[in-house]
């Protein structure tokens, strides 16, 4: 287990094993910290930030109650899943993300809402996934906008890959959700095919369909890609 405090470090750690480098689904972007995140990180990441680990957490003990768990990949700013643990404050929220400036403000959003059901992790959620949780452990698991990977050569570079979508299915509780949505028309096509050839997921729009967004709050992304006129396809399984 790492028990490492380490706020203003690069978030995963790097392949120390031999053989090929990872394919990452991220580029760790070098922006500046605002005096507002650096400072929500000094003060609260002991609060809100659970330490990435190699073996499975004790989800119960991390919230002190025994509610479910909702798991959300790649959260960027953190606005629309701090309204949503908000709004729903009988269920537990993790969030991972590997973007230090989105860390700290949602870390400034979870203490300025006093928040108990919203924690964070900061590292590469392919690992998280593997390591942090056992199987049928989750009860959702939420992924928007995704980055898209547009260049052909880049696609592999995108996070839903039969792998990946094998790991997601696994961590779901049986009648629990995975729930994607992307605004890059390709990106809803490759999901789709991905997402309907998992044996453990059943389409609740039914095979080859998107569904309704339901009442998820709209995102940083989702809003950029609406204003370039983008159409937003929402992908929802249940875990059979
Ligand atoms: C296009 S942004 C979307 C952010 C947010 N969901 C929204 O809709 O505004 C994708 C985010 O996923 C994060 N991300 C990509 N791959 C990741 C990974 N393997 N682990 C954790 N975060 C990841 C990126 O850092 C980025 O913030």
């Amino acid at each position: 287990m790492t028990t490492e405090h380490r706020p203003h470090g690069n978030g995963p750690s790097p392949n120390t094993e031999t053989g090929p480098r990872p394919i990452r689904s991220y580029v760790i972007r070098s922006g500046r910290l605002t005096s507002s995140q650096r400072k929500a990180i000094d003060n609260y990441w002991q609060d809100y930030v659970i330490e990435y680990q190699t073996s499975p957490l004790a989800l119960n003990a991390l919230f002190h109650n025994k509610a479910d768990t909702v798991l959300e990949i790649g959260f960027g700013m953190g606005d629309s899943l701090l309204e949503m643990a908000i709004n729903t404050p009988s269920v537990n929220f993790l969030g991972v993300e590997v973007h230090k400036p989105g860390i700290g403000k949602l870390l400034h959003g979870i203490a300025e809402a006093g928040l108990d059901n919203l924690k964070v992790i900061n590292h590469d959620a392919k690992e998280v996934l593997l390591n942090c949780f056992e199987d049928e452990s989750l009860w959702k698991i939420q992924i928007f906008f995704p980055d898209p990977w547009h260049k052909k050569r880049h696609n592999k570079r995108r996070l839903i890959q039969d792998e990946f979508v094998q790991l997601l299915a696994s961590k779901l509780k049986v009648s629990g959700e995975l729930h994607l949505a992307t605004d890059w028309e390709p990106y809803a096509e490759h999901m789709l095919e991905k997402l309907d050839t998992c044996e453990m997921l059943v389409n609740s729009a039914g095979p080859a369909c998107y569904s309704a967004s339901g009442d998820r709050p709209v995102t940083r992304f989702e809003n950029r890609g609406k204003k370039l006129g983008h159409k937003v396809r929402d992908l929802r399984y249940v875990k059979s």
